[in-house]
């Protein structure tokens, strides 16, 4: 018997864990992965590795047309090249944090990561996570999931997943970049993060990891019954 492979579009504020948790349900369920946010990130590391002014939207819509920018899924997660080169690696720095909002704020920005995210999802049983998925890029998906955390027990998560690495800073700055980056995701023009009315909240504030996972399979696997 085959089993029936969704669409699942999940989207909440920053450092809610979307990306880890859809990245180890995606492979439970041998689903694909797009993390959406790393290719928000791609296009700012473009920009800053061209020394552009990332307040010129004009200048940076038309570094658009030269980048090339490409997704692997590959067992651990999304890879993102741009030009040919993996810049995976360099995609969670403080400086990319502190810019991605105002490159994700763009019309044409947006508009051409869309049409690439929504080409990508084509194949079915799909995981895409972001801000915009169950409202612009995939408003037909079978499971919506709006994931979020309070924004404490999303800066802790961000601050020990930093401990020990060049990313690493103070848990103070980390709820401070988490909170603007709130802010300016959610009142944004373009495509503002919003929970859908559709979409099934998920408050992991007081779950672990591991709990979160389960509850999502689970709601998984009621979707994928009710089809
Ligand atoms: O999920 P993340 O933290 O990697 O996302 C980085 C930024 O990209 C975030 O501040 C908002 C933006 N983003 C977006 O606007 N739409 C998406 N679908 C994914 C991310």
């Amino acid at each position: 018997m085959s089993i029936k492979k969704i669409a699942i579009a999940i989207d909440g504020p920053a450092g809610a864990g979307k990306s880890s948790i859809s990245k180890v349900v995606a492979n439970k369920l041998h689903y694909l992965y797009i993390d959406t946010g790393a290719m928000y990130r791609a296009v700012t590391w473009a920009v800053l590795h061209e020394h552009l002014d990332v307040h010129n939207q004009k200048a940076v819509e038309r570094l658009l047309k030269t980048l090339d920018l490409a997704m692997e899924a590959t067992e651990t997660g999304c890879k993102v090249y741009i030009r040919g080169e993996d810049v995976t690696e360099f995609l969670r720095q403080p400086k990319i944090n502190d810019n991605v909002s105002i490159i994700a704020s763009y019309k044409g920005v947006r508009q051409y990561l869309v049409e690439r995210q929504q080409a990508m999802a084509e194949v079915g049983g799909v995981i895409l996570d972001g801000r915009d998925i169950g409202s612009v890029v995939l408003p037909k998906a079978e499971l919506k999931i709006y994931l979020t955390a309070s924004v404490e027990a999303r800066a802790k998560r961000r601050w020990l997943e930093v401990q020990g690495t060049p990313n690493e800073l103070p848990l103070e700055a980390i709820q401070r970049s988490v909170t603007e980056r709130d802010e300016m995701d959610k009142n944004r023009k373009e495509s503002p993060l919003v929970q859908v009315a559709e979409a099934i909240l998920v408050d992991s504030s007081d779950m672990t990891f591991d709990e979160t996972v389960t509850h999502i399979l689970s709601l998984v696997e009621e979707r994928v019954n009710c089809e």
